[in-house]
């Protein structure tokens, strides 16, 4: 390797597929024994070879195997890996000063941030922002935030919902394995009520938003009663249970009821958030205005860092000193989400989520045409999936789910696969990729199909 462009990783890598040793090459499976004797098991691989750069839409390994690059670090990497103004950013900020812990001596940055997390989200109420580490921390945040405001217990959730893996977020995310399995007991005062499936609903699509509209109010009113009700927090898009887009109308069913029930709803928009629908935010879709929306992923650019953002008078409500954490909001993680909001603007990212869209969807949608075990295809924005079925009904379909990735893999697309069931394959590229790499993406995809 010689000149610089070679050896940096960012936007200046090669942008390419490149699959050069079998995969995982060699230098990856001496890595992957060291990792197994070493880490721990619940820490699990997707694709089993080791990073050595990534940019713009693609992933080198430590062999020289470049990926192209469907699923963004789980849809973290949205303005690409080590995106200018985000390497920028945080070096200016990491040569200036890496920690002072905001609660005890603040900094412009973090302001920076939740004036721009004001200003980006949906609304234009008065609104203020406390910063975490982790999507978890701050779903877990958002529920003391609500119960402060509310003086009430309970949390609503939804079937095949998902937030996160700390003891609280564990119980109201949905789905057992891999997330709970052997972990509980859980959290109490939480209950969970039917979404709008579409592909799923057992008397079909067309009446679904009102039907598990209905279900779930009856259920809340039943249950728990909408006065214990502190939150309804729900993904506007839910990611880890299938890239379920609810069937249109459900979630201002929904919010109406917290509003008329004086519940705090909360959009957990970690996933779904930060242009990769299409808009900035997906509740944007419906015109929803959440009283208060969490964040994370799509946020910094790979840096951790996780909001709450909502209504001032719903953020105020915790008393002063009780929310924070050590590392909530930490400066260099601020600089580059400063660092990401700024390329997102600049490059449009929410209309280059809808490109990413109009060149997918309908070569997805022609895949599943032609194949009889892709069930549906839903999503938006560079937020896209297929689900897998068994031939002739619409029994999930986990083995060739897993086997269509696998075969991805090999050929030098990263794609990840989610779901209830085990059954989707979905796909998040960074919002920068190329076109030509994503129609190469779709390529690969498409034999690997017809290969099952
Ligand atoms: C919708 C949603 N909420 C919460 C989380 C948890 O975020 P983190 O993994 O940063 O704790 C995730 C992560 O996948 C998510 O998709």
């Amino acid at each position: 390797m010689t000149g610089k462009t070679e050896l940096s990783g960012g936007p200046s890598l090669p942008q390419e597929r490149r699959v050069v040793t079998a995969v995982p090459g060699p230098v990856s499976q001496e890595l992957m024994a060291r990792k197994q004797a070493s880490v721990a098991n619940g820490i699990g691989t997707v694709l089993p070879v080791f990073a050595r750069r990534a940019g713009g839409g693609v992933l080198e390994d430590v062999d020289g195997n470049s990926f192209i690059d469907f699923g963004s670090g789980i849809a973290v990497t949205s303005v690409g890996n080590s995106a200018e103004a985000v390497v920028r950013r945080a070096t200016e900020q990491l040569n200036d000063f890496t920690h002072t812990c905001a609660m005890v001596v603040p900094y412009e940055p973090y302001v920076r941030v939740c004036e721009e997390l004001a200003a980006v989200t949906p609304g234009d109420h008065a609104k203020k922002s406390a910063l975490f580490n982790s999507g978890a921390e701050a779903v877990e945040n958002a529920v003391k935030i609500a119960r402060a405001h509310t003086g009430r217990q309970a949390v609503v959730v939804f079937d095949h919902g998902y937030h996160g893996r700390t003891n609280l977020t564990m119980a109201l995310t949905s789905k057992n394995m891999p997330y709970k399995h052997s972990f509980g007991p859980f959290a109490p005062e939480v209950y969970r009520v039917p979404v709008a499936y579409p592909y799923r609903w057992l008397t079909g699509p067309e009446n679904c938003a009102e039907e598990a509209a209905a279900q779930a109010i009856d259920q809340i009113t039943k249950q728990i009663g909408p006065d214990n009700v502190a939150a309804i927090i729900i993904e506007p898009v839910l990611g880890e249970g299938g890239f379920i887009v609810p069937a249109k109308g459900f979630l201002p069913r929904i919010q109406q009821f917290a509003r008329d029930n004086g519940i705090v709803f909360v959009a957990d928009e970690i996933q779904s958030g930060f242009c990769r629908t299409g808009q900035w935010f997906a509740c944007e879709d419906e015109g929803l205005v959440p009283d208060l929306i969490t964040t994370a992923k799509g946020i910094a650019g790979g840096m951790p860092l996780a909001a709450v953002t909502g209504r001032a008078d719903i953020m105020d409500a915790a008393h002063s000193g009780g929310l924070g954490g050590t590392y909530g909001g930490n400066p260099v993680a601020c600089a580059a989400a400063l660092g990401s909001i700024e390329t997102m603007r600049e490059l449009d990212l929410p209309a280059k989520a809808r490109r990413i869209e109009e060149i997918m969807k309908p070569r997805l949608e022609k895949l599943a045409e032609s194949s009889e075990i892709i069930g549906d295809v839903r999503g938006r924005g560079a937020m896209l999936a297929v689900e897998l079925v068994k031939p002739g009904g619409k029994e999930p379909n986990p083995e060739a789910t897993a086997a269509l990735a696998k075969a991805c893999h090999q050929q030098g697309l990263l794609v990840l696969t989610t779901g209830t069931y085990g059954n989707v394959v979905r796909f998040l590229p960074p919002l920068v990729i190329g076109e030509d790499l994503l129609n190469e993406g779709l390529d690969v995809l498409e034999e690997a199909v017809a290969g099952l």
